[in-house]
């Protein structure tokens, strides 16, 4: 369910300040100091094209998937920040939609009205019905890296409380176990 379009006055704030809801948006969840997530990449993703066929029973849909696998060629374990929405497709076709939203949407606050018109812009075919999907994307962080001082211990990585999903990683357990 997505509660965007309503009039909200003085909407809520995290403790950080951050409005917790947006007319045009909806709901939102802010966290700072993030733990990223860890995966295997080795500079591609796979990504999902606009008017691709999509299978709704497999959520969240990942818009673009870091590529590579332990062991092999240029394969990195890589910090990533993971952004996670949720996206509305075509539910008849079963595919990404695109909505209209700048003079669309944001103005008559009509999900229907607004799907038919952006994908009538985008020359893709609309079945009339919609429905909504978990999403996220895989941000690669590059930026923001704190001061060395900072930088991560032994233990942040291994041990009981360690950030490493070492199994989603490929490894049996923490390698630092020596068995
Ligand atoms: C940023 C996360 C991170 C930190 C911090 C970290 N490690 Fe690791 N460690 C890893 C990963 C990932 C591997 C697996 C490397 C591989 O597969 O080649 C690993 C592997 C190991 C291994 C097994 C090596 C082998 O050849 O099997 C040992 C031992 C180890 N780490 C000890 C340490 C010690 C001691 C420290 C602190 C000085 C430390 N690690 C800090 C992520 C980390």
């Amino acid at each position: 369910m997505v509660h965007s379009g309503k009039d909200v006055k003085d909407p809520p704030k995290d403790q950080w300040g951050q409005p917790l809801y947006d007319k045009m948006k909806g709901d939102f969840k802010w966290a700072k100091d993030v733990i990223p997530t860890y995966v295997w990449f080795n500079g591609s993703v796979e990504r999902h094209l606009l008017g691709e066929k999509i299978d709704p029973s497999k959520q969240p849909m990942h818009h673009n998937y870091p590529l590579g696998k332990k062991g092999k060629k240029n394969a990195k374990i890589w910090p990533f920040k993971v952004m996670k929405g949720k996206q509305m497709y075509d539910s008849g076709n079963n595919t990404f939609a695109v909505p209209h939203l700048f003079g669309g949407y944001w103005k008559h606050y009509d999900w229907n009205q607004a799907m038919a018109d952006g994908m009538k812009a985008a020359g893709l075919p609309y079945s009339g019905k919609y429905d909504w999907v978990e999403t996220d994307m895989y941000w690669k962080i590059t930026h923001m890296v704190v001061p060395k001082t900072q930088a991560l211990k032994c233990n942040d990585c291994h041990g009981e409380k360690g950030r490493m999903d070492w199994k989603a990683l490929g490894y049996g357990s923490d390698p630092r176990k020596k068995s």
